[in-house]
């Protein structure tokens, strides 16, 4: 069975922890794509900086690095995410996750809108920047205001770049999980899947 559930939003909205949730739920396989995108900028930060060349030659251990979470790790990853090459590079690893049998979750800025256009679920999770960069504090530390602005300045990156913008496609069902539990927003989630598996 094909089955792809595309999950975008901006940063720290929650589409980690619900996308975890519903391939665990539906039994799925997961690509947290954000994670393509930081292993490159961190990558190409420490390479002499080819961002291409680091995305077309993207290695297993490459993503399992352990500083990809890190502030400075996602706004290498926002910049290097604006440059087309980069993005094409990317691009087949993740079509193929995303048609792969045994059905796939897929999280990013871009999956319903570019990667999977034909995902038989689109939603987009969001929540008010405050919230966002409350939960990146809690889990990152450090100054809550350099939290703030650093969450801000890639959320400004990501939607008004040229290619692949961060927007909802056209049919996504919109989630704000503002003032949503975890449990609530992951019900939301499975809720819809559950619409379209019938
Ligand atoms: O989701 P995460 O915060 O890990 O993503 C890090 C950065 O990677 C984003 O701010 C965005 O610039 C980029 N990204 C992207 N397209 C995706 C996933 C992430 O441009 N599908």
């Amino acid at each position: 069975m094909k089955f792809t559930v595309a999950i975008d939003g901006p940063a720290a909205a929650g589409k980690g922890t619900i996308s975890r949730a519903v391939a665990a739920r539906f039994g799925f396989a997961h690509l947290d794509t954000g994670a393509l995108y930081r292993a490159v900028g961190v990558k190409a930060g420490g390479e002499g900086g080819d961002p291409v060349a680091a995305a077309r030659g993207l290695t297993p251990a490459d993503l399992a690095r352990e500083d990809l979470r890190t502030l400075a790790a996602g706004q290498a990853a926002s910049k290097v995410a604006v440059i087309p090459e980069v993005r094409q590079a990317l691009l087949e690893f993740q079509r193929e996750f995303a048609r792969r049998d045994g059905g796939a979750v897929l999280d990013g800025r871009d999956i319903g809108t570019v990667i999977c256009p034909e995902a038989e679920v689109k939603l987009f999770v969001t929540a008010s920047a405050e919230v966002r960069a409350h939960r990146r504090w809690l889990e990152v530390g450090g100054d809550a205001a350099a939290v703030l602005a650093e969450v801000v300045a890639r959320d400004a990156r990501d939607m008004n770049r040229a290619e692949a913008p961060l927007k909802p496609a056209a049919d996504a069902v919109v989630i704000d999980t503002s003032t949503m539990s975890i449990e609530a927003a992951v019900a939301a989630a499975c809720d819809e899947i559950a619409k379209r598996m019938r």
